[in-house]
């Protein structure tokens, strides 16, 4: 059984379930009068923003980009490749970025450089999680769901190895299986 793979749940789907809202409380609060385009960052996203739009109130409009990185996460060199690009422009529009977890902060400080350049009216970034202690690159999480330690997860949405990412919560694998 997959659920064998399992040492500890973290988050579980109520847990996310009141964070998603209370973020999206303070996103619709801070964007009222305004319409939004959300930018999701595939693949890690899928539940989360699902979650958060779904609790949105502002007019809004979706699209997604799929990056790659090069080089593995010990050795991560903030060169990314971008696998899908967005549909239109976002000349004079408010971008707000829907990221899964944000670690050494390259991926994001990455899109947050070739976005700006497009001109948006502003630009915000939305994390389910962040892992400050291993920050590399300064880069502003306006929206946070989770701060999370060195610990590497999956579920809702984020995997190991395209793995585990049906789980309804987050958890933390057994050692033997994901050594992160
Ligand atoms: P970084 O901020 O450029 O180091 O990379 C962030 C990306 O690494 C995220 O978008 C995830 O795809 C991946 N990542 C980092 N930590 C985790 C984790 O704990 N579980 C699953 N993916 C993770």
């Amino acid at each position: 059984m997959i659920s064998d793979d399992i040492e500890e749940i973290l988050f579980t789907p109520e847990r996310l379930k009141t964070r998603v809202q209370e973020i999206a409380s303070e996103i619709n609060e801070e964007y009222e009068g305004k319409s939004l385009l959300l930018v999701g960052i595939l693949k890690g996203c899928m539940y989360f923003m699902a979650d958060l739009i779904r609790a949105l109130k502002v007019p809004l409009a979706i699209d997604f980009m799929s990056i790659s990185n090069y080089g593995f996460s010990t050795q991560k060199t903030g060169v990314v490749r971008i696998l899908k690009d967005l549909e239109k422009p976002i000349e004079n529009q408010h971008i707000l970025i829907v990221e899964d977890v944000v670690d050494t902060g390259l991926t994001l400080g990455y899109l947050l450089k070739i976005l700006k350049e497009r001109s948006p009216a502003s630009l915000r970034v939305c994390a389910l999680l962040d892992k400050p202690v291993y920050r590399i690159m300064r880069v502003p999480v306006d929206y946070r769901g989770f701060e999370l330690d060195r610990r590497f997860v999956v579920g809702y949405g984020l995997d190991y190895q395209e793995r585990y990412r049906h789980f309804p919560f987050i958890c933390v694998l057994k050692k033997e299986i994901c050594p992160l």
